[in-house]
């Protein structure tokens, strides 16, 4: 790739083979959808504010809990199946990543599939610029192009890419975030940009017993609390208000009809608060929808593939079943 044609927004912050793209994703969009969701009459947060700098390492700790299972279990399915996907996959390709965050699992892959070129995307620009000159730096005969954007916008896709096959890597069940039809749309768009030759590897958590995956969102020292109530900082200090912790609660639990953990931030006290300008007023006992994270079964998972004209090829998972790793391809 030449990196003379690539526009002026591309920075060389240290490690030769890095590109770092800041497309500065917008502050104002983003509290424009924060603020929407608190006024509308059921309050939701997208989850993509989790994932400042404090949210994004509580996340990893969040990964290391003995009660949260997907991360180490996807990891073990990745080091253990690494040889048979990028037998499927393909090497030399152009591999991308959205929402890459620490890029932990990537490094599982990145000796067997030996991309051409690695995309890191993320919303948060340190916790990714930290990571992209981390792993640059780690292997020098790899490409990485970290694009620090939005890429639930139009803004966000990645573009100025070299020419070859492309891989979309989606691990860690972040596709659970979004609702079937959202899910469905999402896989739709990025099988567009893999094209008719492309492909994705998915990782995707499994329906399991309601107590083990409420133990996964409920863990005995309050990481996951404290990521969710992490979002009343976020409102504070985006919305400029002066909402308190200590008037919210951390509430997570499965429906297992619909196959999904909600999370929310339960309201104790009645109280009024001026937020981006705005009075919104809060109810005892009202929640703020903060995150699903929809759970997937074989044949619910090919049905969301069909959905996004996909196949799902391959499956690999854990004995247990836990989590599950696929290979999807384009229908047609
Ligand atoms: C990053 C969306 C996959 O749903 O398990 C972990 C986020 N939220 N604990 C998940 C999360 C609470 C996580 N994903």
């Amino acid at each position: 790739m030449h990196h003379t044609q690539l526009s002026t927004a591309l920075q060389h912050p240290g490690p030769r083979n890095l590109v770092f793209e800041d497309r500065h994703p917008a502050l104002t969009d983003s509290r424009q959808e924060l603020l929407a969701g608190l006024l509308e009459a059921e309050k939701s947060i997208p989850p993509k504010f989790f994932y400042d700098d404090y949210g994004s390492r509580l996340f990893e700790q969040i990964t290391r809990l003995p009660e949260y299972y997907p991360t180490r279990t996807e990891e073990r399915v990745l080091r253990s199946r690494a040889g048979e996907i990028a037998e499927v996959a393909g090497q030399g390709s152009i591999l991308l990543e959205p929402g890459c965050g620490s890029c932990r699992k990537v490094r599982l892959l990145l000796q067997a599939l030996r991309p051409a070129v690695f995309v890191p995307q993320d919303i948060s620009a340190d916790f990714l610029r930290r990571t992209a000159i981390e792993l640059a730096a780690e292997n020098p005969w790899l490409k990485v192009h970290a694009l620090c954007s939005d890429f639930t916008r139009p803004g966000g896709m990645p573009t100025n890419l070299p020419a070859g096959r492309r891989i979309l890597f989606y691990p860690g069940s972040t596709i659970g975030n979004m609702d079937p039809q959202a899910a469905a749309a999402f896989l739709d768009r990025w099988r567009r940009w893999v094209g008719p030759e492309g492909g994705m590897i998915l990782g995707v958590d499994r329906h399991k017993d309601t107590a083990r995956l409420e133990a996964a969102y409920n863990d005995a020292r309050g990481i996951t609390a404290e990521f969710n109530l992490h979002l009343i900082d976020r409102i504070n200090s985006l919305l400029e208000g002066q909402l308190r912790r200590t008037d919210f609660r951390h509430m997570a639990f499965y429906d297992s009809v619909k196959r999904r953990i909600e999370m929310h931030l339960l309201c104790l006290r009645e109280h009024e608060a001026a937020l981006g300008g705005q009075l919104v007023s809060f109810r005892a006992g009202e929640r703020i929808h903060t995150e699903n994270s929809w759970k997937y079964t074989p044949d619910s998972l090919a049905r969301l593939a069909d959905r996004a004209s996909l196949a799902v090829r391959r499956t690999w998972s854990d004995p247990e079943e836990l989590f599950s790793v696929c290979y999807l391809e384009p229908l047609h």
